[in-house]
């Protein structure tokens, strides 16, 4: 019935309480917020529902150990509150914070409880099953991996008890008809292919809705001996947050939801139970559910217990909010798991935020200000150079719009580095510091159109880091953010005054800060668990083992053109006359035969060289070792006491070939 077409309603998990946020935690969040003022912008209304989920034996038992056990609110409260500050503190944009211990949603949860069981979708029976506590979950005999969980690995408790039974059996075949009439419903594909084969391509067994073992939670309406158990309770927050039950006009505005973001662990609670719930209720079925991948840490799914968190908080304290929602958008690839270091968020920061873009608007912002008394000029004929800048910066608004479209948030801001990039490169060509001296006119036009591109930038960037899009905002002058005009090249007001600030980020010293940082996560961590850690960086994983050789900072697709790398024969290979560890080479690359001087003689017999096709770095300057002269250089591969050549083994390589 909604009149409005534009509405747009997001999800994300409601958490769980029992101890505070970290960073996996914030990632389904920024993701959620982004995507939120991404479709906001695009003139979409949007709603936002997220919450926390404070009922069941886990959160309960928290609470006892914490000596609250008589109200587990008590222990709740403080962590839901550090949990809004911490979004308030990300400036995430929430239209609903669902508590599953509010009032109006146990409300809710009742009423749907009590409509399944007149619809006979619920009924009661007996339970038996093995039950983890940590995970909330239930499991048959032939599903426990030895004798333990087989999500956590943690002991379990064997079970037998009195339960109203969900009928989820019923809704087999229109789950998989769900999937089969709307690919998009669940995503990443091989999500939907675990559902599949995991859980939908047997017997689909009913599924226990309620417990007599634990108090702490919602009581069934009609028989207070059970408590209803989590999923029911967990998921409905999805409609109170949209006035289920209290607003309808809301309510019809926004469901069913248009996404569901969730973590992979709980896709089957949001693929089958979910839909199968609505089902029953006759409620329209959510549009898409993407199940996104873990943040690891220490190579590792982050968790209090075994002491490998890393919290949000001091990262925003010292870098800034969006050097955080930079860094999670683009160096995740959304749906696969990655691994979070100080180092690699240290050199994103450097690279992408110092370098391109900082740097960009800090050289035209002070060239406008030195040149053109801070007025931006009016702009003359444009010729290819223009052209080319002009044309990468108005395509890549839809190319980032089809790109969210997919959650592909990380090639989204790689589509509008390629702006910046081209832009800082436009500089370069057309090199303002000798037109002013030889040309103003052409500089004029160069000005205008480095503005106009940083205006492009500034809206683009807008969904993603917002702080810093304002300050470039107001940087250049630009009264207004309108999402449309970033296609449009030109829309720069001529004569609009521009103001140069503070750089907008300010080159990290990797090592140094990389202590700052970890020191200030594990005092946190301390102060928050009691737990002591060590304020260095993982000690057993692979990123410390990578770090023996210290990874490099991050360049552009243009650092790595600098290089000229070709294929080579071997032709001759000899001792070195004067040096002991050297083999000289003869290497014929193309119509060239070159002299190369290797460092390989301690792995290679000169003979075994021969015919061998291997990878020269062909653009490099000679230079004469131990007097003899090398024309290059060969790639090769070293590990510990170990080097091997790269070659190339398809005799389809060509000497002389390009590699790239
Ligand atoms: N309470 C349930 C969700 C109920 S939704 C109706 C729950 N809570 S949780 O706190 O354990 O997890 C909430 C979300 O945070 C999940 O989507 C989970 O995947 C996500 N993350 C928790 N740790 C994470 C990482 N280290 N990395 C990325 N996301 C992770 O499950």
């Amino acid at each position: 019935m909604s009149e409005d077409k534009k509405s747009f309603y997001i999800t994300t998990p409601i958490y769980y309480p029992s101890s505070n946020l970290h960073l996996g935690h914030t990632y389904t969040t920024i993701i959620a917020d982004t995507l939120k003022k991404f479709k906001k912008i695009q003139g979409y209304d949007v709603f936002l529902t997220t919450g926390t989920d404070e009922h069941g034996q886990k959160l309960y038992e928290k609470a006892q150990e914490n000596g609250m056990g008589d109200n587990p609110l008590n222990y709740i409260d403080p962590i839901v509150e550090s949990a809004k500050d911490l979004w308030k503190k990300l400036d995430i944009d929430i239209d609903s914070f669902v508590r599953s211990t509010d009032k109006d949603h146990e409300k809710n949860v009742q009423e749907i409880f009590q409509k399944l069981y007149d619809k006979g979708d619920i009924y009661k029976s007996t339970y038996k099953g093995h039950y983890c506590v940590h995970c909330e979950a239930f499991w048959t005999e032939s599903q426990l991996v030895d004798g333990n969980c087989p999500d956590c690995g943690r002991p379990v408790q064997y079970h037998e008890e009195e339960s109203y039974f969900f009928r989820l059996s019923k809704y087999k075949d229109r789950i998989l008809k769900l999937y089969e009439d709307n690919p998009e419903f669940l995503q990443p594909e091989s999500r939907k292919n675990e559902m599949v084969n995991n859980f939908l391509s047997g017997e689909l067994e009913d599924l226990s809705v309620s417990r007599t073992s634990f108090d702490w939670g919602v009581d069934v309406p009609f028989d207070n001996k059970h408590v209803i158990y989590v999923w029911i309770d967990a998921l409905s927050c999805y409609l109170t947050g949209i006035g289920y039950g209290k607003d309808e006009e809301l309510f019809n505005k926004f469901w069913p939801c248009d996404l569901h973001l969730v973590g992979k662990e709980i896709v089957r609670f949001h693929a089958i139970i979910w839909p199968a719930l609505l089902m029953a209720l006759d409620l329209p079925l959510p549009k898409r559910i993407f199940a996104h991948g873990w943040i690891l840490f220490n190579e590792d799914k982050m968790s209090k217990s075994k002491g490998n968190v890393y919290y949000p908080e001091p990262i925003i304290d010292l870098y800034g909010v969006d050097a955080l929602k930079y860094y999670i958008l683009r160096d995740f690839t959304f749906g696969n798991d990655g691994n979070f270091t100080t180092e690699r968020f240290m050199n994103r920061f450097n690279a992408d935020l110092v370098n391109d873009l900082g740097n960009l608007v800090s050289r035209s912002v002070t060239m406008v200000e030195k040149y053109f008394d801070g007025v931006i000029p009016q702009p003359n004929e444009y010729n290819d150079i223009d052209r080319d800048l002009i044309s990468v910066a108005e395509s890549a608004k839809s190319k980032v719009e089809n790109l969210i479209d997919n959650l592909d948030f990380s090639n989204a801001l790689e589509e509008i580095w390629k702006v910046i990039r081209r832009a800082n490169k436009y500089i370069d060509e057309t090199a303002p510091w000798i037109l002013i001296k030889e040309d103003k006119e052409r500089l004029a036009t160069v000005l205008y159109n480095l503005m106009d591109a940083i205006r492009i930038i500034c809206i683009l960037t807008s969904p993603f880091i917002t702080e810093t899009s304002n300050k470039i905002k107001e940087q250049i002058g630009l009264s207004e953010i309108n999402w449309d005009s970033a296609a449009e090249f030109g829309k720069t007001v001529v004569n609009t005054k521009v103001q140069r600030k503070d750089n907008l980020f300010n080159r990290l010293d990797i090592k140094r800060e990389t202590e700052i940082l970890n020191a200030a996560n594990a005092k946190l961590l301390e102060e928050r668990t009691g737990k002591k850690i060590s304020a260095e960086e993982p000690k057993d994983s692979k990123s410390k083992k990578s770090k023996s050789k210290k990874d490099k900072e991050l360049i552009n697709i243009e650092d790595f053109d600098k290089l000229d790398l070709r294929v080579g024969e071997v032709l001759e290979a000899n001792p070195h006359p004067d040096a002991e560890k050297l083999l000289v080479l003869k290497v014929k690359v193309g119509e060239e035969t070159r002299q190369i001087v290797s460092g390989i003689k301690k792995w290679y017999e000169p003979q075994d060289l021969i015919g061998k096709k291997v990878i020269v770095v062909y653009n490099l300057k000679p230079v004469k070792l131990r007097g003899v002269e090398s024309e290059g250089m060969l790639l090769a591969a070293s590990k510990g006491k170990k080097l091997t050549m790269a070659s190339v083994l398809d005799s389809d390589f060509e000497d002389g070939a390009t590699v790239s």
